[in-house]
């Protein structure tokens, strides 16, 4: 059965990774929620998309000139038309996770030369509280990914990719990675039962459009990246 990850969150109702977002990911019976993170100057791992803080908060500057004191008195909400809501830090989701089943799609992002440390961190912050079988790590850096066999075994790992790949399985053998996240538009239908067929996991993003959801779960794709609220109430799986 094709599973619903909330694509940062619930984030067509509510801002954007934040808790809020979370929450009603959770009530809305989501099967997991997406999220990106990244380093803060001091190293904290901080729960946010872009490399700055100018969109989506109140704020302005990189994430990474900036440290958790600066970041936390941010408000992630309101340009959203909200409330106020915070930058989480990535310990916050996990703990809350922990009184949940929910499974975290925990994207890697952030400057390149950050991503050791991001993956020590992000480790050190989720293998004692979640069980590896709620955890898939992607990134859109594949080598980072691909380090994870050394750094942190255990959870799911996916290679996201946003345009097409030239023969997708070889690449994915190649890697010794067998998830792949991939941008809707950039695979067809038959490339995806294709690579199902041989035991790829695959999940696509980010797709709202109500019709193309339904298409995709008639396929019975192992994952959908969606920002809506609504897949398993309106969909027939
Ligand atoms: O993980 C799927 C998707 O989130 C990748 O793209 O830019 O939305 O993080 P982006
Ligand atoms: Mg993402």
């Amino acid at each position: 059965m094709t599973q619903w990850f909330a694509h940062r969150g619930v984030s067509i109702i509510k801002p954007e990774n934040t808790m809020a977002a979370f929450r009603l990911a959770e009530e809305r019976g989501a099967d997991g929620i997406e999220l990106d993170v990244q380093l803060t100057r001091d190293n904290r791992v901080v729960v946010i998309h872009d490399l700055s803080v100018n969109r989506t908060t109140n704020g302005r500057g990189s994430i990474r000139s900036k440290t958790w004191e600066d970041l936390k008195k941010l408000d992630a909400g309101s340009w959203f038309g909200g409330t106020y809501e915070a930058i989480p830090l990535l310990e916050e989701v996990t703990e809350w996770l922990a009184g949940n089943n929910l499974i975290v799609n925990i994207e890697l992002k952030g400057p390149l030369k950050t991503m050791p440390e991001l993956i020590r961190a992000v480790k050190t912050i989720v293998e004692p509280v979640l069980p590896a079988s709620r955890v898939i790590i992607s990134s859109f850096h594949h080598p980072s990914v691909v380090s994870l066999h050394e750094e942190w075994e255990e959870p799911e790992k996916a290679l996201l990719v946003s345009s097409g790949l030239y023969k997708p399985l070889r690449y994915l053998q190649q890697a010794d990675v067998f998830s792949l996240h991939v941008k809707r538009q950039t695979i067809s239908d038959k490339e995806i039962v294709e690579l199902m067929d041989q035991g790829i996991i695959v999940r696509v993003f980010t797709v709202n459009d109500e019709k193309a959801l339904q298409r995709l779960v008639n396929l019975q794709v192992d994952g959908i990246m969606t920002d809506h609220g609504i897949l398993p109430i309106t969909l027939s799986h």
